[in-house]
């Protein structure tokens, strides 16, 4: 066996015999498994990106840290429980839509699937509508966050009912479009430094050198952007594949 690569599906089933070393078993990984989905080394990388970039100031438990001003009493708590369940259907969605997760280990994929929806998506979008309420950054904001909360949670509950109806193409279908929701927190923080440099100038014109006024619109476009942008990539891509497929 010296020198030669072992079939993938031999060093998958752990055949005795075969040898392969790690960078034999990591090479054979990333010419197959990744490259058939090349979407996912990146898509890791940059959850990895935003959860050591955003946690870090609330694992402190310190409200003065937070990021996100407090807009009632029990802000604080309510947003690191958004947080927290957040991060549960960041990553375990990761492992949801991973291809190689899926096929490899298909009942820890109902596992956590069930962890995406219960601990994940539906408690961090029931924090997500409280916190979108009270939002300390202006109306329009507040509208983005409330609508977002609502599809991001209906989303999810019809993926997970299809699933159990055993309709697994919709299934399919809704939970992809949960988990660009789930994703559209980061490519809201994206749009933010690209939209206060197209409005800063119109600082002292569009918004009469109201600081208020041109904050609030950057964060509300932010905030609109961040999923309407990607779910409408999503579905005009689906769209795209099926008519490819007829
Ligand atoms: C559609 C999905 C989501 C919606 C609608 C949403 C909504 C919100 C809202 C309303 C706030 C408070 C800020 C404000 O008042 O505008 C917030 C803050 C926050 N959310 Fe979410 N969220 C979503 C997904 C997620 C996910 C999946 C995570 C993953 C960890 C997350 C992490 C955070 C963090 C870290 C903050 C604090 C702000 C910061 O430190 O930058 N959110 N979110």
């Amino acid at each position: 066996m010296v020198g030669s690569t072992p079939p993938p599906a031999l060093v998958r089933a752990g055949c005795p015999g075969v040898r392969a070393v790690p960078s034999v078993i990591i090479m054979t990984w990333l010419t197959t498994k990744a490259t058939r989905a090349p979407w996912v080394l990146p898509v890791g990388a940059l959850i990895a990106v935003f959860l050591v970039y955003s946690l870090p100031p609330y694992l402190t438990f310190d409200p003065a840290l937070s990021r996100v001003p407090a807009g009632f009493w029990l802000h604080y708590p309510t947003l690191l429980l958004h947080i927290t369940f957040g991060s549960v259907a960041m990553v375990g969605g990761f492992l949801q839509v991973w291809p190689w997760f899926r096929s490899a280990h298909p009942r820890l994929h109902a596992k956590v699937g069930r962890i995406y929806v219960f601990g994940g998506v539906l408690p961090a979008a029931t924090m997500a509508f409280i916190l979108g309420f009270t939002s300390p950054f202006g109306p329009i904001t507040r509208a983005s966050d409330m609508l977002g909360a609502v599809l991001w949670f209906t989303a999810t509950l019809i993926g997970y009912r299809k699933a159990r109806a055993k309709d697994f193409r919709a299934h399919r279908t809704w939970m992809v479009r949960s988990y660009v929701l789930t994703l559209s927190t980061i490519t809201n923080r994206l749009w933010g430094p690209i939209v206060a440099l197209v409005l800063a100038p119109g600082l002292d014109t569009t918004f009469g050198g109201s600081e208020l006024a041109m904050g609030q619109a950057i964060a509300g476009i932010t905030a609109w952007l961040g999923w309407t942008v990607p779910l409408v990539l999503l579905e005009w891509f689906g769209t795209r594949r099926r008519q490819v497929a007829r």
